[in-house]
């Protein structure tokens, strides 16, 4: 099994294909198989490579962490087997985690993706909403935090025509330990404003996002887009804030696209 010990954790990663190295980054509470048709879709063309970030998925963790240094875990990693300069991408709360990244690690980005993901910190009520969900974790564990979120990620159209997308994603939720969901909130609590970085990122950059996007919508992507020069924005029908798992292809095909405009260019 791929992993490499990194500082105290051991991070697992999965890896498939040859080519120009296309990292992503699950989101919360989740881990690297939210990507299983991207892997199978782009590993014809690239070497893509999903770990799951530290205390997530088959990586061990070691108590509290901020985003940033899950960033450097990734930097480590990534260096580790020779997978830099690569294009990062980052669903939700993998989008935090790519955007410290770039802030720390920019020469090292061919390219940079952002899916349902956004730049702007918690406010208060989202602050408080986070201490409310440590508290549930604490009290009763993944399976009520997995309820909890589960009625916020999916469109309706999901919901309706793809049960096995909600059982797939409650299950993957369900199985992230508590102390891992109460490190995460927290550091997703804390993290810092980044929208002021946007407008530094020179990496090529392409912004996913579902349409019926109830966490991080459109309209967040869309500021994001203005910010970053050059970015390409990618709306995706018919998907809500699970974009790479409820609209698989789509996103497949957006990021292939992506890929062959950075060899062209
Ligand atoms: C995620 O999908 O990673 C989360 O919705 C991110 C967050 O809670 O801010």
């Amino acid at each position: 099994m791929p992993i490499q010990s990194i500082g105290r954790s051991n991070l697992y990663y999965h890896e498939s294909g040859r080519g120009v190295p296309v990292v992503l980054l699950h989101g919360f509470p989740l881990d690297h198989r939210v990507w299983r048709q991207q892997v199978h879709d782009l590993s014809s063309v690239s070497r893509v490579i999903t770990p799951d970030l530290r205390g997530f998925g088959q990586s061990t963790g070691g108590g509290t962490f901020t985003l940033q240094e899950l960033a450097e875990d990734l930097y480590l990693l990534l260096s580790r087997i020779h997978a830099l300069p690569c294009v990062l991408g980052g669903l939700s709360m993998g989008g935090y985690v790519a955007l410290a990244y770039q802030r720390q690690y920019a020469s090292t980005l061919r390219g940079l993706i952002l899916i349902d993901s956004r730049a702007a910190a918690d406010d208060s009520d989202a602050r408080a909403a986070r201490d409310s969900l440590i508290e549930l974790a604490r009290a009763q564990g993944s399976s009520a935090i997995a309820e909890k979120l589960m009625p916020k990620l999916l469109a309706p159209a999901t919901v309706d025509s793809q049960p096995d997308v909600a059982e797939e994603l409650m299950s993957i939720m369900q199985s992230c330990p508590t102390a891992t969901i109460r490190h995460a909130l927290a550091a997703m609590r804390d993290r810092p404003d980044l929208r002021p970085s946007l407008s530094r990122i020179a990496a090529p950059t392409l912004i996913i996002v579902g349409d019926s996007d109830a966490l991080s919508p459109p309209a967040l992507a869309e500021e994001m887009h203005k910010s970053i020069a050059g970015s390409t924005l990618s709306i995706i029908s018919g998907s809500g804030h699970m974009t790479p798992m409820e609209q698989p292809q789509l996103v497949s095909r957006a990021i292939k696209h992506f890929l062959v405009s950075l060899s062209s260019s």
